[in-house]
């Protein structure tokens, strides 16, 4: 039995084969084929946090594969009501993988401690690897062959960077960030990464026209996540000179793409102009959303 937490427990073969699956499923689902492959197969989908792509994806995902899924939200009393211990034990008696968003990084591992069953991560504040692997296939599919490709991000170092750093680093692509201070990743993270995936290859930078100067494609994210609205003021001043906009886009390569892994904020970290201009490819990258999540429960409920 595996979990999904934060993609460290996952070999690059592994993410492959996962690439593999959903593009099967992708392609059959285009052709109008939808497989049981998870025929009477439950998913707990536990979130303390709001969600679109995440909740919706999975919970069709697994309906064109035969399986349901429950969505619990607080009244099931994770935690407060009875132990979690006691919680998850039971929830996994009823239910064959959770899929868990949670305020914080710890109740996700508390939980993988204590299920029987496999549990996904479907965002803490520390990683949202659901969405990096999306976004790596994305890459895929719109500038082909991943190895030696260069995602820019640019903004704030959160959860969905620090995912996206490790995807891109199991999966041969250089990433180039641009942060300003205070809001770049820490050394440690970035540490353990050079040291446990020779030859990640990571530029970070102050700058962000350096980051997206030779981007394959440049991603941002929102200046203030889920759970930090009340820094929302000083994260816009901090953060007002890293907007993807036309002119930064200009500093990119022609053929650049721009992805987001949406909710975005328009007019802050992105305008108008590039999420709905001719480079952008964030109604893919969400759509592919459901159809890597379906390798990846088909993966991890048939292989792993
Ligand atoms: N990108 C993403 O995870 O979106 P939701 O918050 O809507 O699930
Ligand atoms: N960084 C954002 C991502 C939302 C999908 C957040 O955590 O709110």
């Amino acid at each position: 039995m595996r979990h999904v937490i934060t993609l460290w427990e996952m070999t690059t073969a592994e993410i492959e084969r996962i690439f593999a699956i959903s593009q099967d499923l992708k392609s059959k689902l285009q052709q109008g084929l939808r497989e049981p492959l998870l025929a009477g197969r439950v998913a707990g989908l536990l979130f303390e946090k709001p969600s679109l792509r995440t909740r919706v994806s999975f919970e069709t995902g697994m309906a064109q594969l035969g399986g349901s899924s429950l969505f619990l939200g607080a009244d099931v009393g994770w935690g407060e009501r009875e132990s979690i211990a006691d919680f998850t034990q039971v929830l996994s008696q009823y239910v064959d993988v959770i899929v868990c968003r949670a305020k914080t990084h710890r109740r996700v591992e508390e939980l993988a401690e204590h299920a029987t069953c496999p549990v996904i991560n479907g965002l803490t504040d520390l990683a949202h690897p659901c969405q990096a692997l999306a976004d790596l296939f994305t890459l895929r599919e719109v500038s082909g062959d991943l190895q030696g490709r260069t995602l820019a991000y640019v903004g704030d170092a959160n959860n969905v960077a620090r995912s996206l750093l490790l995807a891109c680093a199991k999966l041969g692509v250089r990433f180039a960030i641009a942060s300003p201070a205070g809001y770049e990743f820490d050394s440690a993270y970035v540490g353990r990464i050079k040291k446990e995936i020779p030859g990640a290859a990571v530029l970070q930078t102050r700058d962000p026209v350096e980051a997206v100067r030779a981007a394959d494609a440049v991603y941002t994210d929102v200046w203030a996540s889920m759970g930090q609205e009340a820094e929302k003021a000083i994260r816009s001043k901090a953060l007002a000179g890293y907007q993807v906009n036309e002119a930064l886009m200009k500093q990119a390569p022609a053929g650049a793409r721009f992805l987001h892994c949406l909710p975005a904020r328009r007019g802050e970290e992105v305008t108008d102009g590039v999420i709905d201009g001719p480079q952008s490819d964030v109604i893919q990258q969400a759509a592919n959303r459901m159809h890597v999540q379906k390798g990846l429960l088909v993966w991890l409920l048939t292989e792993a």
